[in-house]
């Protein structure tokens, strides 16, 4: 992408913007291997952290350690005017889903409520917050059964609308869960994709038991699945052109990862051993390699050959 922009305009600078960059855990590995395998990419690179919790902002320069001084920026917001690339890794998939129910009088709303001794959070379900939900689930032909449950996520396509419009010239490089819609909204999904995380586990209610969104609020990640069509309409309504939208399996492979699993010259067997565990567990498909997409987008790019897009559309379900 780099070499792409320099190339036609002729200015080597880089805008890097990290969305959702939390602690920059995520920047810090881009850069420890920008400046180890591309240096003259490493020189030109502008880093712009994008977080909105303030903790998180906090504790960047201690991760970013010896590339804290490459950071141009660090908010709560997308800078205007970028010129490089934005990317996010499961950013879309925990911004605040409206949960809706089908039922036999029609769509309804899930809120949540207090039960009738005010000690526990309840489920109740009632008319729409927002009749754009209703229209939004009309135009974009989703059916649901009675019984079936769905997320629509409007500030999904919010922010993806802001992203392109900030950037002025470059790429938007999205990785997350999803499905497009048409399987989203599904019988396979009909419970809905609404889940709790905690240490990187999906949490289980059991039966009988309040979904841990309720019993534990505040102290778990919550996540709904991402509705991929939606995001890329809202992307090329804004401007942008789609150059990918790939399995994490392909978009890995065709940035050259088979190459490299066999562990760098001058690496250690136990070293060699760790990234091949590693970098399996990104690849398989079923796995990691299946569940997480990876969405491109290119504004006054053109149609431009990325490695990481050889094999363009390519999303398995
Ligand atoms: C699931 S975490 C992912 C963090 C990191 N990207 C990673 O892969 O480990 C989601 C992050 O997005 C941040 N976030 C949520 N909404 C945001 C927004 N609108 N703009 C920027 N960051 C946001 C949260 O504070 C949180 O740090």
């Amino acid at each position: 992408m780099w070499r792409l922009l320099r190339s036609t305009d002729g200015d080597a600078r880089f805008d890097l913007v990290e969305a959702a960059a939390g602690n920059g855990r995520l920047a810090r590995d881009v850069l420890d291997a920008a400046a180890a395998e591309k240096p003259e990419f490493y020189r030109a690179i502008d880093l712009h952290l994008v977080e909105r919790s303030r903790a998180a902002r906090d504790a960047q320069a201690a991760t970013l350690g010896p590339h804290a001084g490459k950071v141009a920026s660090s908010g709560a917001d997308i800078p205007p005017a970028i010129r490089g690339a934005i990317f996010a890794n499961e950013l879309l998939d925990a911004l605040p889903p409206h949960v809706l129910e089908m039922t036999g009088d029609g769509l309804r709303e899930v809120y949540v409520d207090v039960d009738q001794q005010g000690a526990d959070f309840v489920e109740r379900l009632g008319p729409l917050s927002d009749a754009r939900l209703g229209t939004h689930v009309d135009d974009r032909n989703i059916t649901l059964e009675p019984g079936w449950r769905a997320e629509i996520v409007p500030a999904a396509a919010d922010w993806v609308r802001q992203a392109i419009g900030r950037l002025e010239r470059g790429f938007l490089l999205l990785i997350d869960y999803g499905h497009e819609a048409r399987e989203l909204y599904s019988a396979t999904h009909a419970a809905g994709t609404l889940a709790t995380y905690r240490r990187q586990r999906v949490e289980d209610a059991g039966d009988g038991m309040p979904p841990p969104w309720l019993a534990a609020p505040g102290e778990c990640d919550i996540t709904a699945h991402v509705d991929l069509t939606l995001v890329r309409d809202a992307a090329e309504e804004a401007g942008a052109s789609t150059l990918g939208i790939l399995d994490q399996t392909y978009f890995l492979l065709g940035l050259g990862a088979a190459e490299r699993v066999g562990g760098d010259p001058g690496e250690d067997d136990v070293a060699a051993l760790r990234r091949r565990l590693a970098l399996k567990s990104l690849l398989v498909p079923g796995g990691l390699g299946s569940t997480h997409k990876v969405l491109i987008f290119g504004k006054q790019v053109g149609t431009p050959a990325l490695a990481g897009c050889s094999y363009r559309i390519r999303a398995t379900r």
